[in-house]
């Protein structure tokens, strides 16, 4: 059996353009997704000051992402493929100053979904991990120091021809990831250490 490349080493090779989205993948996308208990490579952990995108994942999809610096990634590409994972994050109501700009509701440990790729619909050149967390954040915080366990992988990134498909699909990951979190031996993990720090 061939193991699937990691994604630091997809980055130092042309890469075959990513699969289109196709309706048959759409309808056998499962609601709750890997083992009841998390398992190798998982739990991963990654730490860093949340960076500016693009700014299209707000604006264009509802969907606003923090991204992590390059620094912060080793500890993901040397081990896991490019695509969608799920996990917990928090982010630190001071900002780089030092000042408290998030309030207790925002700087608590919240679902996330985190899209580790080269966003082929957008083509970007670069890979980047950034995480989406599923609340409402009273406001910015470009920055602030992020914490995040991922615990499992979701899907790998497509290509679509719409920007509707892509919704729909960064949609259904979010019930998969809340889902799929819900199980005691994840939802555990809100109490990591990691997050203590
Ligand atoms: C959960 C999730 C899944 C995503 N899946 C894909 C994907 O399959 N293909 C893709 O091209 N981009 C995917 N994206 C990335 C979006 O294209 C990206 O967030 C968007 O380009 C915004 O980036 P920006 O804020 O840097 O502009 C996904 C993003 C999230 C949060």
């Amino acid at each position: 059996m061939t193991m699937p490349e990691t994604a630091a080493e997809q980055a130092t090779h042309e890469r075959p353009p990513a699969p289109l989205r196709t309706e048959t993948f759409r309808e056998a996308r499962p609601t709750i997704i890997g083992p009841d208990t998390p398992e190798p490579p998982f739990p991963i952990l990654l730490s860093g000051p949340v960076q500016k995108g693009f700014g299209r994942g707000g604006k264009d999809l509802g969907c606003p992402t923090a991204n992590l610096p390059d620094e912060s990634l080793p500890p993901m590409s040397t081990v896991t493929q490019t695509g969608v994972y799920y996990g917990w994050a928090r982010v630190s109501p001071h900002n780089a100053e030092g000042k408290k700009v998030l309030s207790d509701v925002d700087s608590v440990v919240l679902p996330m979904v985190m899209s580790l790729g080269y966003n082929p619909f957008y083509h970007n050149q670069q890979l980047t991990a950034e995480i989406h967390i599923m609340h409402d954040f009273g406001s910015d915080f470009y920055g602030h120091a992020m914490d995040a366990i991922v615990l499992g992988y979701i899907r790998p990134e497509l290509d679509y021809t719409s920007r509707e498909g892509l919704i729909e699909d960064i949609e259904t990951d979010k019930r998969v990831a809340l889902k799929s979190l819900a199980r005691p031996d994840y939802e555990s993990y809100k109490n990591d250490p990691h997050f203590m720090l």
